[in-house]
């Protein structure tokens, strides 16, 4: 019985490890290439084209993710709430990605160099 429960144990964390995958830093860089978020932001997403707009590099996983899809909400015409955001740009722009690629790009703008803060 113990062994029948261990070998049970063993098959959900498998089944947990693969559904919650780590974010993956080189596949986020490469959606930011390939969805042409430089164009405005910056190849580094700290000199935007114009001051205007927001340097990225630095900011929280987890505010640029909610950022991106509170965007895909406010495109898709969720109710007014606080939860979600209207950018014409912005809508547009992250309604073509993925969950996924929202996971990357955020793991990988988190870790770069960034003038927001003065302890990177
Ligand atoms: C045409 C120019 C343009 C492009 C292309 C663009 N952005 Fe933006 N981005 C903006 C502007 C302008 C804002 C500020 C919008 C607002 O006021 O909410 C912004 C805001 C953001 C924010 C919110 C930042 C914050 O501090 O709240 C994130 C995250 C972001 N962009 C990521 C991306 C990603 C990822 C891509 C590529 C998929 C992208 N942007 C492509 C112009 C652009």
């Amino acid at each position: 019985m113990k062994i029948i429960l261990l070998a049970l144990a063993g098959a959900s964390l498998v089944a947990a490890s693969t559904i919650a995958q780590a974010a993956d830093t080189a596949a986020g860089k490469l959606a930011f290439q390939q969805h042409n978020c430089a164009s405005c932001h910056g190849a580094d997403a700290k000199t935007p084209i114009s001051p205007a707009y927001p340097i990225l590099a630095g900011q929280h996983a987890d505010y640029i993710a909610h950022a991106l899809h509170a965007y895909q909400r406010g495109q898709s015409g969720a109710p007014a709430s606080a939860n979600i955001r209207k950018n014409p740009i912005m809508g547009a722009m992250a309604m073509t990605l993925s969950n996924a690629d929202i996971a990357n790009i955020a793991d990988w703008i988190s870790g770069l160099p960034t003038p927001l803060s003065n302890d990177r």
